[in-house]
């Protein structure tokens, strides 16, 4: 069975509850704060799922931002990787879920395999750097306008990864 890593920052709280949720659902994987040394444990694992929140305008939510210049040098080659996050759609529209696009594009030289991209439809924004190709290339949540809707995104991001990952 593959060994997971579910790594999160999170500032108020909202996506290490989604974190903890995630790794819940797919149950026997390791829970890990976004710090050195949660990064340096991330060989160990086949599966990587990276949780961010958004903040400023569109930035990195502050324990990544600090890694952020250490991700691009990683060796994820053989590994699977998918990202998750919440933002607010509604206040920051032009901004929604950037994080999740940072993070993917500083893992884009790493070798990693990118899965659990996620349809758009059920959101309004009006741009996301998560969106590549008209999908997100992860799980966007959104605790501030639609957090009835995130224990079944979550439930249905998690099969989705399961499928990936067998
Ligand atoms: C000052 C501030 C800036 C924010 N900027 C963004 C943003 O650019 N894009 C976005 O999608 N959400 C933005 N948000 C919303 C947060 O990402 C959202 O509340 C999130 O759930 C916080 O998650 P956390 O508790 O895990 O950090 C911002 C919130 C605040 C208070």
């Amino acid at each position: 069975m593959a060994k997971i890593a579910v790594i999160f920052g999170s500032t108020t709280g909202n996506t290490r509850a989604a974190a903890e949720r995630i790794a819940e659902a797919l149950g026997g994987v390791d829970l890990i704060p976004a710090d050195r040394k949660g990064l340096s444990l991330l060989s160990g694992y086949d599966v990587l799922l990276l949780g961010s929140s958004t903040w400023g305008f569109g930035e990195l939510q502050d324990d990544w931002e600090v890694l952020a210049g250490e991700l691009g040098a990683l060796d994820l080659r053989g590994k699977r990787v998918s990202f998750f996050g919440t933002g607010d759609q509604e206040g920051y529209g032009d901004t929604y879920a950037d994080a999740l696009g940072i993070l993917y594009d500083a893992l884009a030289d790493t070798g990693a395999e990118f899965i659990g991209s996620w349809p758009t439809e059920g959101y309004t924004f009006t741009e996301s750097r998560a969106v590549r190709g008209g999908s997100f290339i992860g799980l966007a949540l959104d605790e501030d306008n639609q957090a009835d809707l995130t224990a079944d995104r979550i439930d249905r991001w998690v099969s989705l990864i399961r499928e990936s990952t067998g």
